[in-house]
């Protein structure tokens, strides 16, 4: 293949879960993409064909790509790897684009960390050329790209607020079956953005840069507030008798709520959802705004996540020396992610309680580095001898588990402390367990 063919009309920095995803999905339909990132272990793995991490269906539409030679992976400090993209295949697009999909996670006073952002602002400010279209796919406090787009203005470089919105475990399917693409900005800098999705059937909402900017926080922040309220009527399941099961399904029947996002449990996690809601909380009170509503939302998920350590606690008493085990480790099932996960978060909380703990999940693996803690290889393993075990993932493996074989592994009072209410009440019950879940009767 010619050179010219294989010069990048797109450039991404970041190969993360959002980056490569766009990078191998632009490469799909057509874009000669170039990847790169500053993590050199990625780029070995990338390099050796292993996707890093976990991600269904992206391994094919990698593989597939790169075997086109139409995706390519690079340091930014590599020769050439900043130089703009300098030609392109027959019939793709002139402007180079170069899309930003770096992490943005959270400071410690819970706003948005963004020198990695600016790190590559700063670089494409030296040595991107006229023309260039900066498409910011990281998720940014609103505000943040107007100034960005000032600075890249005073050398003719366009910039496009375009939030991402693809799901972990899912994010292939949902690039090409978004609900929405949000574009943010001048409207030729759109419009030369919006060709580059014309195969995606879904609507393009063209809006200012910090419109774009605050959709992206905005849903999140409703997602996690719908999460957080059915919490709390769970909550109030348990103090009046009623089933959130029940409760939440009937509530979601109404077209206008919807069933989604409307399950009980010990709360939200991940690598969005938590930072962003803080970041955004954050921003409303440094303009000096109080978001009483977001305040509560966040608040009442970090409730939620100590329920099992509460109810274990109410159940066996000190918890030092009890045996207990987090099946899923990951935020949710189908990711490796482990950024803020309830599971890992409870672990700790039981270490610090002085438990003896076990860790299972299917993909994902523990970052705890405690010896009163074990990464188990398999489900039976973790729940060996063990006086509680609790659900943190909905892994569709722990809901077809034989839960009856399982409980006869555990030892004293066997109890499930259910925290997606996923799992058969009746069978465990029936198996000699203890079941508690969020929100709906124990049994016994
Ligand atoms: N993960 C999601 O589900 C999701 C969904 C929507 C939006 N987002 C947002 O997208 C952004 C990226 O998220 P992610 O989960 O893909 O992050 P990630 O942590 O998986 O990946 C970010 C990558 O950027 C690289 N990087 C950092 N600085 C760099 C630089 N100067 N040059 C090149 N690469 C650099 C890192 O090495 C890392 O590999 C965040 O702002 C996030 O909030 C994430």
């Amino acid at each position: 293949m010619k050179e010219s063919l294989l010069s990048p009309a797109i450039t991404i920095y970041g190969a993360g879960y959002v980056g490569l995803v766009t990078g191998a999905c632009l490469s799909k339909s057509g874009h000669t993409v170039r990847v790169l990132d500053i993590d050199r272990g990625k780029l070995d793995s990338l390099a050796a064909g292993k996707t890093p991490f976990f991600e269904p269906e992206l391994d094919h539409v990698l593989a597939e790509a790169i075997a086109a030679g139409r995706l390519t992976f690079a340091h930014p400090d590599d020769a050439c790897a900043d130089a703009p993209a300098p030609a392109h295949a027959p019939g793709a697009p002139a402007t180079p684009f170069v899309y930003i999909a770096v992490g943005t996670p959270s400071t410690a006073a819970g706003s948005a960390d963004l020198r990695f952002v600016r790190d590559v602002i700063d670089r494409l400010a030296q040595t991107a050329s006229s023309g260039t279209v900066v498409v910011m796919k990281s998720t940014v406090p609103p505000g943040t790209g107007t100034a960005i787009a000032e600075r890249l203005a005073q050398r003719g470089i366009g910039y496009v607020s375009n939030p991402e919105f693809l799901r972990e475990g899912s994010a292939v399917a949902d690039w090409y079956h978004t609900d929405r693409i949000v574009l943010g900005g001048q409207a030729a800098h759109v419009d030369a953005v919006a060709t580059l999705y014309s195969d995606i059937d879904a609507p393009v909402v063209r809006c200012d840069i910090t419109s774009a900017e605050l959709v992206k926080y905005a849903s999140n922040a409703f997602l996690a507030t719908k999460i957080s309220f059915v919490n709390e009527i769970a909550s109030l399941c348990e103090i009046t008798g009623a089933d959130i099961t029940a409760v939440a399904a009937a509530v979601g029947m109404d077209h206008r709520i919807g069933p989604d996002f409307l399950r009980a449990g010990i709360g939200y996690g991940g690598s969005c959802f938590p930072k962003d809601t803080r970041a955004l909380d954050y921003l409303s009170r440094f303009k000096g705004y109080d978001f009483n509503l977001l305040r509560a939302v966040i608040e009442v998920n970090a409730r939620q996540r100590m329920l099992p350590v509460k109810a274990l606690r109410d159940r066996l008493g000190d918890l030092a020396g009890q045996r207990v085990a987090i099946l899923g480790l990951a935020f949710k099932p189908d990711t490796d992610d482990t950024r803020e996960s309830p599971g890992m978060d409870i672990a700790r909380m039981l270490l610090a309680e002085g438990a003896l703990v076990t860790g299972f999940d299917p993909i994902a693996h523990a970052h705890i580095d405690d010896e009163q803690f074990t990464a188990c290889d398999t489900l039976e393993a973790a729940l060996e001898g063990v006086a509680a075990a609790i659900v943190a993932t909905e892994w569709p493996c722990f809901v077809s588990a034989d839960w009856s074989a399982l409980i006869a592994r555990m030892s004293g009072p066997r109890i499930v402390f259910d925290g997606r209410n996923v799992l058969d009440q009746d069978a465990i019950h029936a198996a000699g367990g203890t079941y508690l879940a969020v929100g709906r009767p124990s049994t016994p």
